[in-house]
């Protein structure tokens, strides 16, 4: 399921966990979706804001919904735009990333934002909206925790700008439930018996897909084993997954797959994008995986990413079977 939303309502009657106000710098009201919030969520809101002191533009500022549905209100302000030359985009980007980092850290998993400065403050729809998705996109590459982020329109051009913009087909996102694990065993089904059986033969793809890349498999690893699992969705199709364990200052790369249909579509630069992020959040300054040695295509895949070979590893993974890989290493 998508994490993006796009719809046309009122924000004053979205029942999500926050909304976001597109205030301004005293936080004491005022028209468009800060008078409508206002007037909805009662006197209380005022007199909650009178005390925070005011909001920098680009910041953002938190309270409770009060009669809104919604539990909070996230109030951001917005740059006036004028004509660009005053860091307006990155102002902008900023109150979509200061908003979410409060989200997070209130626990907060559903958002909805209005489109922030393109009324009052005449921030141009197109390149308002632009910013937004790739904002928020790229807060949720990293940031498993917030489930789904509404945009909400209030007027048929934003809706169709947003709808329009082609943002980002393709999406990364933190495997946790059972069925999601379930699904990218189904994928590793896939893509195994379609790309190992004439690398190491019919026998060895059932041993490894029974032992190794089962749901039982990835959920031992999950719970147990400090791996994380994410599944790759192109055009909302799974389409692959990555697992990765942090194992002191180096993140091991263990699965990195993608179905045959989907190769080409970008899924290996993003897929690397995401991998570097997440190595550089949990503080690792290399990304090591094993290849099979006779596993050509991806090896020349991970050499083009910057991969250097690092020397061979044998082990005997059971049953008679062998791994005999090469070690592949990318400093960060
Ligand atoms: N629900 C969702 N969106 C709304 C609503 C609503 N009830 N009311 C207005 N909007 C939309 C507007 O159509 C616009 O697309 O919110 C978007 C932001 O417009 P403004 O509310 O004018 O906000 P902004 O451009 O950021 O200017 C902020 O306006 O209201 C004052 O106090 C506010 O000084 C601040 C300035």
């Amino acid at each position: 399921m998508t994490r993006i939303e796009i719809i046309t309502a009122d924000i004053t009657h979205l029942n999500v966990d926050a909304i976001v106000n597109a205030a301004n710098r005293s936080l004491l009201g005022g028209g468009g979706v800060d008078g409508a919030i206002h007037r909805s969520a009662g006197h209380e809101l005022l007199k909650a804001c009178q005390l925070l002191g005011g909001c920098n533009t680009g910041d953002a500022k938190i309270t409770p919904g009060f009669r809104l549905p919604s539990k909070f209100i996230i109030h951001t302000v917005g740059p006036v735009w004028q004509g660009g030359r005053y860091h307006e985009k990155g102002l902008l980007a900023s109150c979509y990333q200061q908003s979410l980092r409060l989200a997070t850290e209130n626990g907060i998993k559903t958002i909805a934002f209005p489109n922030i400065s393109t009324g009052v403050y005449g921030f141009p729809k197109r390149e308002a909206a632009s910013i937004a998705i790739e904002s928020v996109q790229s807060y949720l590459k990293t940031h498993p925790e917030i489930e789904r982020v509404i945009f909400c329109c209030f007027d048929d051009e934003n809706f169709e700008i947003y709808n329009k913009l082609n943002y980002s087909t393709i999406s990364i996102e933190r495997v946790q439930s059972e069925k999601e694990v379930q699904l990218v065993a189904d994928l590793a089904y896939t893509i195994w018996n379609e790309h190992y059986v004439q690398i190491i033969g019919q026998d060895q793809v059932n041993y490894m897909v029974t032992n190794f890349q089962s749901a039982e498999a990835m959920s031992k690893q999950i719970q147990t084993e400090g791996y994380e699992y994410y599944i790759i969705r192109h055009l909302s199709e799974p389409s692959g997954y990555i697992s990765t364990k942090l194992t002191g200052d180096e993140l091991f790369l263990s699965k990195f797959y993608v179905i045959k249909e989907k190769r080409g579509t970008g899924i290996g630069k993003e897929g690397l994008k995401f991998i570097c992020e997440r190595a550089r959040t949990l503080g690792a300054n290399s990304i090591k995986l094993t290849v099979n040695k006779y596993n050509t295509n991806s090896i020349k895949a991970y050499e083009k990413m910057g991969f250097i070979n690092f020397g061979s590893v044998v082990a005997d993974i059971g049953e008679g079977y062998v791994m005999d890989d090469f070690v592949m290493k990318l400093d960060l």
